[in-house]
């Protein structure tokens, strides 16, 4: 019987992208999958098929993590249904990008409200809550590094993550609970690709040494270890899951 049997995840932003692929690893890992989204109700739904044909167990839950009261409920329909939550992937986000000079006040709070206190919001719940031996797993990014133009809101909630990974590893004391933190590289899914040129998606293809764009599998590989038993003593870390961009 595999470890994580029995064991209760919420991923945030799981209908589609790297959340997706996430839940589904996780679901193949044997654990219950909570796939949550925003609005798109026919993905999350298709992603829990998948977990289900291959043989796993999963519940959609819709909430927009920028409403504390929305997550709030989220994690109480968790514990109604399964009694408690082990492991939180904090995996929701957005990216708008612009230079600073053509940023609207829109395209700032829009990324904070999401990215930072989307996270902050998940991550109290499951400061509170989430079991002994449970895993916390943060996405953040690689511009956390890079900062390159035109990502300062994005880059600058990223790093907000980072800190609070951080400092939640250290208030989780006495608990054996894990809080780390993933930073993908370019990814293949709809918030990397949309609205960018094919050549500058190509030229961002090559910057790695490993000379590709990582797929959601690829992330998704890196929080099956974190989540995992073999991830145990990895805590307070940022894993850039990048192909070697930096
Ligand atoms: N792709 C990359 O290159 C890359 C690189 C580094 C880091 N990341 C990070 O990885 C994470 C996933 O990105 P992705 O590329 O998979 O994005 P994506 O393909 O655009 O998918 C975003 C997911 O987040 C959900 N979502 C958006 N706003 C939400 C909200 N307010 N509440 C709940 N769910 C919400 C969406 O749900 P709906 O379907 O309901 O809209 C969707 O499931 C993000 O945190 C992103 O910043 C991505």
């Amino acid at each position: 019987m595999s470890a994580n049997q029995n064991k209760v995840a919420i991923v945030t932003g799981a209908s589609r992208g790297i959340g997706a692929a996430i839940a589904e690893r996780l679901g193949k890992d044997g654990f219950t999958v909570i796939v949550n989204y925003a609005g798109n109700a026919a993905a999350a739904e298709d992603v829990i098929r998948k977990i289900e044909q291959a043989g796993g167990k999963a519940v959609t839950a819709q909430a927009d993590v920028a409403d504390a009261d929305a997550v709030r409920h989220m994690f109480d329909g968790a514990q109604a249904t399964f009694g408690g939550v082990d492991v939180l992937v904090n995996n929701a986000g957005i990216m708008r990008l612009a230079t600073l000079a053509d940023s609207d006040d829109a395209l700032f709070d829009q990324q904070v409200a999401i990215n930072l206190k989307g996270s902050f919001n998940t991550l109290r719940e499951a400061a509170k809550r989430l079991r002994e031996g449970g895993r916390i797993i943060n996405l953040s990014s690689s511009v956390v590094g890079l900062y390159q133009p035109t990502y300062a809101a994005y880059a600058a909630t990223k790093a907000g993550v980072e800190a609070i990974t951080h400092v939640l590893s250290k208030e989780l004391r006495g608990r054996n609970i894990t809080v780390n933190a993933i930073a993908p590289g370019p990814t293949a899914t709809a918030l990397f690709l949309d609205s960018k040129p094919q050549a500058v998606i190509d030229n961002l293809a090559k910057l790695a040494p490993l000379e590709r764009l990582g797929q959601p599998e690829d992330i998704a590989a890196a929080v099956s270890f974190l989540a995992g038993p073999d991830g145990g003593w990895i805590n307070g870390q940022v894993l850039r899951a990048n192909g070697g961009i930096i």
